[in-house]
Parts: structure tokens; sequence; C-alpha cells
């Protein structure tokens, strides 16, 4: 039998100042950072510990109340945005931002959800050690987030996605039990891995709230460059030129088109340091070994004589790499200044990016003669951000089914980081074979039952009741 949900239950569990319900208070919880997704909700709930957390989902299940996971508010989604019923419980993991434990000699840092990812990276950098989760919304986002969605960003290549390096989980059920893995093992095949089916499904399964991190050594030289480059196929040829020349210390190799950076020229005033080009490519390697820049060095000097690149220039200084990470790290403030633009986050084999490029800009110009193409990405790991600016009236189903259809012709991913949230879930079911789905499906039935943990994302809230 349902209960009846109360605000005031909630405020015994979590204290009078962990429950908001003022409208103006609430508003912020109901709309991502960029005002795209928006919603309502009865109130953001903050519990301050794990056995809270607990408490508030069993106080939710037993009253049949929808509940809305919610961590920096960053993510490009709509995953932590509520829907419109006015029905669902935000909650909020902001008051767990500690940072529990961390070891030098194992190299791990035990860390609760709400802790924000420039806090914990800080925290690392302070014992000699590296957490190598590096993306441009670092100062807002947090771990819980950016463990439920697998998040990525531009070191992927060299360490991998946020999955990687998790070693321990700490989770809240749909039905409010604590299931707690928080172990610092490297090495751990004792059973089903059941930390991975929390990590990246948007808190449709249940609630991260700690994890253990895998920390790396801290590379004590690093090298950032910004090349100009003809054509994507040559930015293909640069990246296996390095890969050859210096590849277990390449951290990230970012593709800009040249009209990414115009962009950002225009909107958020950043001047690039080279002459126009077709295409730019942004790469930084690290090491502890002295004779890393004469590698890098040598690198580019073959690039150019290759003809590969057609201009370049290394970072002297630390403000020097900061101001060229900051030219790739504008272009999505200066895209959102441009107008309407249309996100797709995929991914095609590295080796296909110019292929698809190609089709894809050919395509799109055809069908929407006046959009504007701002592809930038990780190319290193594959991932395109193939946005597109178009008018207020432009049909963006239609350009959605068009970059997709050829984003799964290439064997590509429709989100390659960003998760599906609410913003991809048609095309998630358009995209993915039914067998696949079935088996999402049956995994969301096993672990939620009721449909209310975060319903609507991901998958089809119908899968639940029908
Ligand atoms: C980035 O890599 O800057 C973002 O993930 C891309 C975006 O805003 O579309
Ligand atoms: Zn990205």
């Amino acid at each position: 039998m349902m209960e009846d949900f109360s605000i005031e239950a909630l405020r015994r569990v979590v204290g009078e100042r962990g429950v908001i319900t003022d409208e103006a208070d609430l508003a912020p919880f109901c709309t991502d950072w960029r005002g795209m997704f928006k919603g309502r909700a009865r109130c953001a709930v903050l519990p301050r510990c794990t056995a809270e957390v607990a408490a508030v989902v069993r106080l939710c299940a037993a009253a049949g109340v929808p509940i809305v996971p919610h961590g920096g508010n960053t993510g490009l989604s709509g995953g932590a945005t509520p829907d419109a019923s006015g029905e669902q419980v935000i909650l909020s993991l902001s008051r767990m931002s500690a940072i529990r434990s961390l070891d030098v000699i194992g190299e791990t840092m035990e860390v609760e959800a709400g802790c924000i990812l420039q806090v914990a990276q800080e925290a690392a950098a302070d014992a000699g050690l590296l957490l190598p989760i590096t993306l441009a919304a670092e100062g807002s986002a947090r771990i819980g987030g950016i463990l439920s969605t697998n998040a990525g960003g531009t070191n992927v290549l060299r360490y991998g996605m946020a999955r990687g390096r998790v070693l321990g989980l700490e989770v809240v059920t749909a039905d409010g039990t604590i299931v707690s893995g928080l172990r610092q093992l490297r090495k751990d095949n004792a059973g089903y891995d059941w930390k991975q089916l929390f990590i990246g499904t948007e808190g449709t399964l249940g609630i991260v709230t700690a994890a253990v991190l895998q920390l790396a050594p801290k590379s004590r030289h690093r090298v950032t460059a910004l090349l100009a480059v003809p054509s994507a196929d040559d930015a293909l040829a640069v990246l296996r030129l390095a890969r050859q020349a210096i590849g277990e210390t390449l951290n990230a190799f970012e593709l800009m088109a040249g009209p990414a950076l115009e962009l950002v020229a225009r909107h958020v005033g950043l001047t690039t340091p080279l002459a126009p080009a077709p295409w730019y490519v942004l790469l930084e390697a690290s090491s502890s070994l002295p004779s890393l820049r004469d590698a890098v060095e040598e690198m580019l000097a073959d690039v150019l004589e290759r003809g590969a690149a057609s201009d370049g220039v290394i970072a002297e200084s630390e403000k020097q790499e900061r101001e060229l990470w900051h030219l790739r790290e504008s272009i999505t403030e200066a895209e959102a200044r441009a107008g309407r633009s249309i996100k797709h986050d995929v991914s095609v084999p590295i080796a296909l990016i110019p292929a698809f490029l190609r089709v894809a800009d050919e395509a799109v110009m055809k069908a929407f003669p006046q959009a504007r193409i701002n592809a930038f990405g990780h190319a290193g790991d594959g991932n395109i951000h193939y946005n597109v600016i178009i008018p207020p009236d432009a049909d963006s189903q239609v350009l959605n089914r068009l970059v997709h259809d050829l984003v799964v012709a290439h064997g590509g991913s429709i989100s390659a980081e960003h998760g599906i949230g609410q913003y991809r879930v048609d095309e998630l079911h358009r995209c993915r074979s039914a067998p696949e789905l079935e088996l999402a499906r049956r995994i969301k039935l096993a672990l939620d039952p009721a449909g209310l943990m975060n319903p609507g994302k991901v998958l089809p809230q119908t899968i639940v009741t029908r």
C-alpha cells in the first residue's frame, strides 16, 4: 500500500535546511546550466550522508514518488532535470562532498558523490598524484554525476573514461538499501562486477553516493602544442606519427575545425596564435622523463616536413598552455552564444573520422543550407562533437536523424560521452538493436521495478509501465 508523501517526513531525515520547497530556490534545480531543459519538482532534498540518502529513497519508494538525482548540473543531455509533472523529488548530493581518505601508496582516493571534480583533482595534486579526469566543467561537475554519466573529457586517449577510474563504489538502490563495495583493489574478480551497472546509467538504477578512485602518478614534464592542419585526414596522419614517436605520453589529441575557433574569436574574444586554417590539432603530452620536450619537437618537425601540418606552436610557459586550452574549452560557450545549436556527441572508429565528416557535411548542408557546422572534439579517441547551429524554425529531429543515421552507418555511437539523459531517448531507441534494448529493459525492471529512479531518462518510461 502506498503511504502518503510528506515534506515533514523528509525534513525529519535531512533537517529543516535540507529540503527546498520555495519556488525561487527550487528553480535552479529544475533547469540545466544551458537552460535547454526545464521541468518542475515537488522539492529538492539535500542529504548529508549515505544513511540519509537511503532514508529519503525509502520514504519516496513507500509513497511511489519518483526521484531525480542531481550533481553539478553541468550535463548536456538533461539527465538531472525533472519532467513537467511537478511530482518528482530532486535528490541533490551537494552536501555530501567529503574526501574520505587518500592513500598515496596505493594511489587511491575515497570520495563522496557531491565532491566537485576540481576539489578532488587538487587534493590528488597536493599529494603528488593525478586524478586524470579532465573536462571543461571540472569546476562545477561533481563526482557522482561524473560516474553516473561515465564522463569522458580530454584525457580519455591516455586514461580512459571515468568508468576506468573506479575501483570501488557505494550506491543506494531503488528500495533504499545501501550497497557498499568501497574496496581499493586493482584486482577483484570475486563475482559480478555490479558497480558497472551504476556507472553510466544516469541514476536510473540507483544513486551513487561514494567511490574509490584510482589515481595516477603525476608527470613532471608536460608539453602542449597547437598545430594547423590542412584536412581531417592530415590530422589523423599527425595522430599516427605522434603515436609512433611519443605514444605513451600523449594525454590529449583534440581536433577543432577552423569555424569552431572563429566562433571563439567572435563570441569569446580569444584569438588563435596561428594563421587561419581549415583544421587545428591541440595536443598534450606528459612524462617524468626530461627528454619529453625534445621528443615532441622532433616529432613536430617531422610532421611539418611531411606536410601533415602547415604550422605549429609549442607553449613556452604554463600561461601559454592555459591559453591554448582556453581556446579549446571556450568552444561550447562560444557555440551557446552563436544561436540555436543542436549537439551530436558522436563517436566513430578513429580511422573513419574524415569519411564521416565528409558525408555528414555534405548531407547536412544539402538538407539545411543555412546551417553552420561546429565540428570539434576528442579525435584521439574517436569522439567528435558534430554540433550544428541552425535557424530557430529548422526541424531538429530531421537533423538528428540524418546525422545519427550516418554515425550508425560508420559503426559509431550516438552518444560518446554526454549520455542519453532525456535528450536522446528516442534516438537511442531508433539506433540500438532490439536485443540490446530488451537486455536494458530487463536490467531496469530487475533493479527498479516501480520505475522511480530518474524516470524517462535513458530508457522510455513506458518500458516499466507497459
Ligand atoms: C567538450 O568537449 O567541450 C564538450 O563535451 C562538447 C560540447 O559542448 O558539445
Ligand atoms: Zn567533449
